[in-house]
């Protein structure tokens, strides 16, 4: 039997995957690790705990699964994207916490070089915006904050990566330091449509190039482990980053299909095939995937608070015990009441962009309560979902707004929420019978290349429904709501 690992390095935990040759699951370990808020809007990850997490994990899952390492065919990498690691090449020390993709340190650098007139050109060369959601700002900030951490870039003494980037260095003992095009396109510095690092944003931004790694095919060599680490060397295979990952997991593949993950935050990609679609609505273009050197582009939106107003009903107000009761909350709330919850927690993401807002809640009355904000909490999910979904009709084609919105990440787990997601959008949204999409992502592409798994077509016929939810909101009632909501997000970016 061959198996494949895979390793999910995310926002709040690092998880390790072991499939079979039928791409089932086979066993999980999971490590959760600390969050590091050193002033407002930053956060940062101890890079230690990111390496210690995925080792522990990967040695877990091994066990777990009762497989031997001589049977692993390949390990497939999938990860939070844009977060910022920047070390020695010499003793591996980073120089800084990683400076993780929430954190809004940047925001006055993005606002300086948006009033300097260098947004077009970065749009342009990278489908990005200036926001510092990417790693590029974050990477000049280290650079310039940091003793000596500039006179070390510059005299090659340092290496920056994305996190895949990172662990591909460690688990190779230092031997590789190589990115996917993937994780490359959400730096801010990468190039999408020539397919190489940009010369002119580096120079922009101070980035000295010998920073950067090489970028390669999401199905490639990206060298062994190291021996000592799992009992031999194992061939890395696959790397994206999570949202693309799951976008693959999902079997997006073709132009026009349309997945949604609900995490921490939500992202929802759009594949537009070989063309890039530049968004004349304020999302991303970036890369899908990439396999023989040739990109399939996407349309991403991005929201920072999914899954996270959960854990804020949970950490913050404290009015559930664990997100699964979130739904009978919900479906207990008052119906003559409309609460409306804006989660800007950390800003707004797309289309919006605005870092300076913070949330709001709207329409209380002395009768709300836990469960009115329960429900206003999980409406938030879709209202946002439909902004984005909004955003890609306009920008791409008639059809993209209107038809079925594959759905995995947590969040999906929650009847009600698809249930609502699927009555605001007004299309079916369809829950896979496999929701651990993005791990499966990662491993089907290091399969795929070990030779283990099939091809493309093949994979996405295997694609199976769990249950697809219907619309079934009348109209009045969803454009009601929705105006609703669109109000409250104007007053809150008012406020
Ligand atoms: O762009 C950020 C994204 O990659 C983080 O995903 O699942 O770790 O919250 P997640």
């Amino acid at each position: 039997m061959n198996y494949v690992l895979a390793i999910d390095q995310g926002t709040t935990s690092s998880r390790a995957i072991i499939f079979d040759e039928a791409l089932k699951v086979v066993a999980i370990a999971q490590e959760e690790f600390e969050q590091h808020y050193p002033a407002s809007g930053w956060v940062e990850h101890d890079v230690s705990d990111l390496w210690s997490t995925t080792a522990g994990t990967c040695r877990q899952v091994i066990e777990r699964a009762g497989v031997s390492s001589g049977s692993i065919a390949a390990v497939g990498i999938t990860n939070q994207r844009e977060t910022v690691v920047l070390w020695d090449r010499k003793t591996g020390q980073p120089v800084h916490n990683a400076i993780v993709w929430q954190d809004r340190r940047t925001a006055s650098l993005c606002a300086k070089l948006r009033a300097d007139g260098h947004e077009d050109v970065i749009k342009e060369k990278t489908g990005l915006l200036l926001d510092p959601y990417f790693s590029g700002t974050k990477l000049a900030w280290i650079l310039d904050n940091v003793d000596g951490a500039r006179a070390k870039a510059e005299a090659g003494d340092l290496l920056f990566g994305t996190v895949d980037c990172f662990l591909i260095w460690k688990l190779t003992g230092g031997a590789v330091h190589a990115t996917d095009a993937t994780n490359a396109a959400r730096t801010l510095l990468y190039d999408i449509h020539q397919g190489c690092w940009s010369e002119d944003i580096c120079k922009l931004l101070g980035i000295p190039m010998s920073l950067l790694p090489e970028v390669k095919d999401c199905a490639a060599e990206f060298g062994h482990t190291r021996p000592d680490l799992f009992g031999r060397e194992l061939p890395i295979l696959g790397v994206a980053g999570d949202q693309q990952a799951a976008t693959i997991g999902q079997a997006c593949f073709e132009p026009g299909m349309l997945k949604s993950t609900y995490g921490t935050g939500c992202f929802a990609l759009l594949n537009t095939g070989a063309t890039p679609v530049a968004s004349q609505n304020r999302l991303l273009t970036t890369i899908g995937y990439q396999f023989g050197g040739r990109p399939t582009y996407a349309l991403e939106g991005s929201i920072f608070i999914a899954g996270a107003v959960v854990q804020w009903l949970r950490d913050g107000l404290k009015i559930i015990r664990e997100a699964k009761e979130t739904q009978p909350l919900a479906e207990s709330a008052d119906p003559e009441q409309s609460v409306i919850l804006v989660p800007a927690f950390t800003g707004l993401g797309a289309p919006y962009w605005h870092a300076e807002c913070r949330g709001a809640i709207y329409g209380l009355t002395r009768n709300s309560g836990p469960a009115e904000l329960a429900r206003a909490a999980l409406e938030s999910v879709g209202f946002q979902t439909r902004d984005l979904l909004e955003a890609m009709h306009a920008d791409w084609d008639a059809e993209a707004g209107g038809q079925v919105l594959r759905v995995d990440g947590g969040m999906s787990a929650s009847d009600w929420a698809m249930q609502f997601l699927s009555d605001i959008i007004g299309a079916p949204v369809d829950r896979p019978e496999v929701l651990e999409t993005t791990a499966t992502g990662a491993a089907w592409l290091a399969g795929m290349q070990a030779g283990v798994y099939p091809q493309m077509e093949e994979f996405a016929r295997d694609w199976s429904l769990e249950r697809r939810f219907k619309p079934s909101m009348p109209e009045d009632v969803r454009d009601k709501k929705y105006a609703a909501w669109q109000r409250a997000v104007k007053a809150t970016m008012q406020a």
